[in-house]
């Protein structure tokens, strides 16, 4: 039988990038303001005839990451058998990638960052001191767009929410193609009622969707 970080690998890298789209939520709660605007976003995608796939984070039985390094020789996470080795292949096939999160005490939720975490097994290292590094990501005209949405009403009680997303995403290829803060919103799906909200989320899908189109 094939090693495990064989088996998982060909299931990502025998597939190769194209223009689909790949939706993360990162709020435990379902019908949540966040699945609302990952709802519009993703629609705004599929204007554009591009599939899009949606997961939600709290629907997904996964750990965050360990630390054991083993993905450094792996390629893949292999110290963790969970439901990010299903996941693997769309992040690496999707060459687009939503991300949406509430705040959750000033940042992205337990959920999001575990999320983003798992994804270090993308990185190569060197062996030089400090060590460089590089992402198996980059270099493939990969896109993203972020939203976040809290309770209170300005930028400091959003906190970190954005940049929590903005930056990992960077350092491992992604062109930040659109963020959307989205404050005051408080019960469970209240979004809805702000149509300037939701039309601004179709809209940076559509941008999303022609980036991709125009790589
Ligand atoms: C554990 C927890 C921590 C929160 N922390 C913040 C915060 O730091 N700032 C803020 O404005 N709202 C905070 N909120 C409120 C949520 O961001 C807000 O209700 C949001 O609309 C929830 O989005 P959702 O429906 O997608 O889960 C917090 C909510 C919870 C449950």
């Amino acid at each position: 039988m094939k090693p495990v970080h064989e088996i998982i690998n060909n299931a990502v890298s025998g597939l190769s990038p194209h223009s689909a789209v790949l939706g993360v939520g990162g709020s435990p709660r379902k019908g949540g303001n966040s699945d609302v605007l990952l709802e519009y976003i993703l629609s705004g995608v599929q204007e554009h005839k591009i599939s899009t796939h949606r997961i939600q984070l709290r629907d997904l039985h996964f750990r965050p990451c360990l630390g054991c390094e083993k993905c450094r020789q792996d390629k893949i996470c292999t110290g963790l058998a969970d439901g990010m080795s299903l996941v693997y292949p769309f992040v690496y096939r999707s060459l687009g990638l939503v991300l949406v999160s509430p705040t959750h005490n000033y940042n992205v939720t337990a959920w999001m960052k575990a999320f983003i975490d798992r994804l270090y097994c993308f990185y190569d290292f060197q062996d030089t001191r400090p060590r460089a590094w590089s992402s198996r990501l980059a270099g493939m005209g990969r896109k993203a767009v972020l939203a976040a949405v809290a309770e209170q009403e300005d930028d400091f009680d959003m906190g970190f929410t954005l940049e929590a997303m903005q930056r990992p995403l960077e350092s491992l290829g992604y062109e930040i193609r659109g963020e959307l803060p989205v404050y005051g919103i408080f019960d469970r799906g209240g979004v809805k009622k702000n149509k300037d909200v939701l039309l601004a989320a179709e809209n940076m899908g559509v941008d999303l969707a022609k980036a991709l189109l125009l790589r």
